[in-house]
C-alpha cells in the first residue's frame, strides 16, 4: 500500500526548508545609488569601505557588530530603563541573564567589547608574558600587547588552510600550546584567549571535546581561561549540529556547558545579544572581580552600568534569553549557509565549512596575480561595493596590522573579505542579489589590479588606512 502513496511536495523537491521564526513590524528603506556614484563614492573613500558613508550602502554587509534588528519586547525594554547613576534595576536584570544563561558568578557592565577587553587585560597580564589563543582578533591582541603580553596564535593548523573542511577549526592545538608552555614556563603565561566562534579564521567554532582537554591542560599548568563569548551562541549551535552527544541538547544548555570549562569571559553585546552597543566582563573569582570593578569606574562608568544608559541594558538582558531560542539561532547560522551554499554551488572561492556569523571570499582564489602586498582583499571589497553597492570589509594583510617588533606587515595565510550577516536584518532576496555581485566581480576576476597604501594610522589601520589603485 504505502509505495502507492503520493509523494509530498516536499518529497518531491527532495528539500524542506526552514524560515525565521519572526515577521517584519517596521522597515527602513535602502536604496542602491547609480554605478558613477559608486565609483566616486570609493575613491572618496580611499578604497576602504570603513570609509564609506551608510547612505551610499545598498547591501551592508561590513559587520555583524551592532547592526541587528531588535525584537518588539526589546524595544519595548528601552522604555523601562532606570536611569539611576548607581544601582539600575536594569542592571541586575542583565546580572541574572548573565548568571543564568552564562554561567558566571560577577558581571563588570562596559560600553562595548573592547572596553572589556581592556578591562581584563589591564587586570590580568603582566608585563612579558605570553597569550596564547585560538587565533588573533584585531582589538583583543591590541589590547594584550598594550598590557604589555604577546599573543602567540595556537589553533589547529586546518584553520589556516581556507579548503579544510575540518568541522571544527576554531580548536586549540593543545600540542602547540603545551610546547608553548614548555619553552616559557607556565608562569609567563597570563591565561589563554579562547574565542567562540573564531572572527579571523571564518567564525568556526571550538568543539565541547575541544575545551574539555583544554580545561584538563591547563588545571595541570594552574593556567586560567578567558572566553571569548562574542559569538557562542553560534558556536554552542556549531557543537549541536556536529558534537557526538548534543543533537538534542537545547543551546542554552551547550552554552552554559562550554561556558562552566572557563575561567571568565569578555563580551561584544553587539554580536550574539542582539543589541546596538553594550558589552560586559564576567568572571568567576572574587578578587579579580574587585579589580575588575575598581577599574570600570575610571575608564567607561561605574559598576552598575559601565557606558550603558539603563535601557540599553535592559535591551541586552531581553537580547540575551532571545539569543539561546533554538530556533532563532538556527535560522540565523542557516542564513549565512543559504549565501555560502550559493557561492559554492558556482565554485566561487570561500572558506570552508561555512561559519556562523559570515561568508568568507578568498581574495586569494580571486586574484592569484596580486601580491599580498597590494591589498587584493581590500581591491575585492571596494570591487564589490562599486559592482552593486554591496559593503564587506577586508580580513587579511590590512587587518594583521605591523609586528611591533620589526615594524613589517604581518602577512596572515589568510587573505579574506568577509560578508557579515546582521541577525534579523536582511531577507533571502539580499542573499540572492550578493551572492550574484560577487560573481560578477568574480567574473572579471583578470582585469583587476591592486592597491598602493597612502594613508596608514598606526593602530588598527584597516579603520581608517586609504588607497589609490596601481
Ligand atoms: N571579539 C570579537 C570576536 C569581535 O568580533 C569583536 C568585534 C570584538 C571582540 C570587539 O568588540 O567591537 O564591541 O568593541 N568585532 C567587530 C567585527 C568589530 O566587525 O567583527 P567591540
Amino acid at each position: 500500500m504505502s509505495e502507492h502513496k503520493p509523494k509530498t511536495m516536499g518529497q518531491q523537491l527532495g528539500r524542506r526548508s526552514w524560515a525565521e521564526p519572526w515577521k517584519i513590524k517596521m522597515v527602513e528603506p535602502i536604496r542602491m545609488i547609480s554605478r558613477s556614484e559608486r565609483e566616486k563614492a570609493i575613491q572618496e573613500a580611499g578604497y576602504n569601505t570603513f570609509l564609506l558613508r551608510s547612505e551610499d550602502v545598498y547591501i551592508d554587509l561590513l559587520t555583524d557588530s551592532g547592526t541587528s534588528a531588535m525584537s518588539d519586547r526589546q524595544w519595548a525594554g528601552l522604555m523601562l530603563g532606570d536611569e539611576a547613576y548607581a544601582g539600575s534595576r536594569n542592571f541586575y536584570h542583565l546580572e541574572e541573564m548573565v548568571q543564568r544563561y552564562y554561567g558566571y558568578k560577577y558581571l563588570v557592565p562596559t560600553h562595548q567589547g573592547r572596553g572589556a577587553e581592556h578591562l581584563i587585560s589591564q587586570s590580568v597580564i603582566k608585563q612579558g608574558q605570553y597569550i596564547p589563543g585560538n587565533m588573533y582578533f584585531t582589538t583583543t591582541r591590541l589590547h594584550q600587547e598594550i598590557a604589555g603580553g604577546t599573543f602567540v596564535d595556537v589553533i589547529i593548523d586546518e584553520a589556516h588552510d581556507p579548503y579544510n573542511e575540518h568541522p571544527f577549526k576554531g580548536n586549540i592545538d593543545l600540542a602547540k600550546l603545551e610546547a608553548l608552555i614548555d619553552r616559557v614556563g607556565a608562569e609567563n603565561i597570563a591565561f589563554v584567549s579562547l574565542a567562540g566562534t573564531v572572527n579571523m579564521a571564518g567564525g568556526q567554532p571550538v568543539s565541547m571535546a575541544n575545551v574539555k582537554a583544554l580545561r584538563a591542560l591547563c588545571d595541570r599548568y594552574g593556567i586560567k581561561i578567558y572566553l571569548d563569548a562574542t559569538r557562542m551562541a553560534e558556536n554552542s549551535f556549531f557543537i549541536q549540529e556536529r558534537e557526538e552527544g548534543y543533537a538534542d541538547k537545547p543551546i542554552a544548555e551547550i552554552l552554559k556547558e562550554f561556558c562552566g570549562y572557563t575561567d571568565g569571559a569578555w563580551m561584544s553585546a553587539k554580536k550574539d545579544n542582539l543589541v546596538n552597543i553594550g558589552g560586559w566582563v564576567a568572571v568567576n573569582d572574587e578578587k579579580l572581580f574587585d579589580k575588575l570593578r575598581n577599574m570600570v569606574v575610571i575608564y567607561e562608568g561605574l559598576h552598575t552600568y559601565g557606558g550603558m544608559a539603563g535601557r540599553d541594558m535592559e535591551a541586552l538582558a531581553i537580547g540575551i534569553s532571545e539569543m539561546v531560542e533554538d530556533d532563532h539561532i538556527a535560522s540565523r547560522v542557516n542564513q549565512v549557509r543559504y549565501l555560502g551554499d550559493l557561492l559554492m554551488a558556482w565554485n566561487i572561492p570561500v572558506v570552508r565549512p561555512i561559519g556562523g556569523h559570515a561568508v568568507f571570499l578568498d581574495a586569494r582564489g580571486f586574484y592569484p596575480h596580486i601580491p599580498q602586498d597590494q591589498f587584493p582583499a581590500q581591491m575585492l571589497a571596494a570591487q564589490l561595493y562599486v559592482d552593486s553597492g554591496v559593503r564587506a570589509m577586508e580580513r587579511g594583510i590590512v587587518s594583521a596590522g605591523r609586528d611591533p617588533q620589526t615594524g613589517d606587515h604581518r602577512y596572515p595565510k589568510l587573505e579574506l573579505v568577509r560578508l557579515t550577516i546582521s541577525r534579523r536584518v536582511y531577507t533571502q532576496a539580499h542573499m540572492d542579489v550578493t551572492a550574484e555581485s560577487v560573481m560578477a566581480v568574480y567574473d572579471s576576476r583578470q582585469q583587476t589590479r591592486g592597491l598602493r597604501m597612502v594613508y596608514e594610522p598606526e593602530y588598527l589601520r584597516f579603520f581608517q588606512a586609504r588607497f589609490e589603485p596601481l
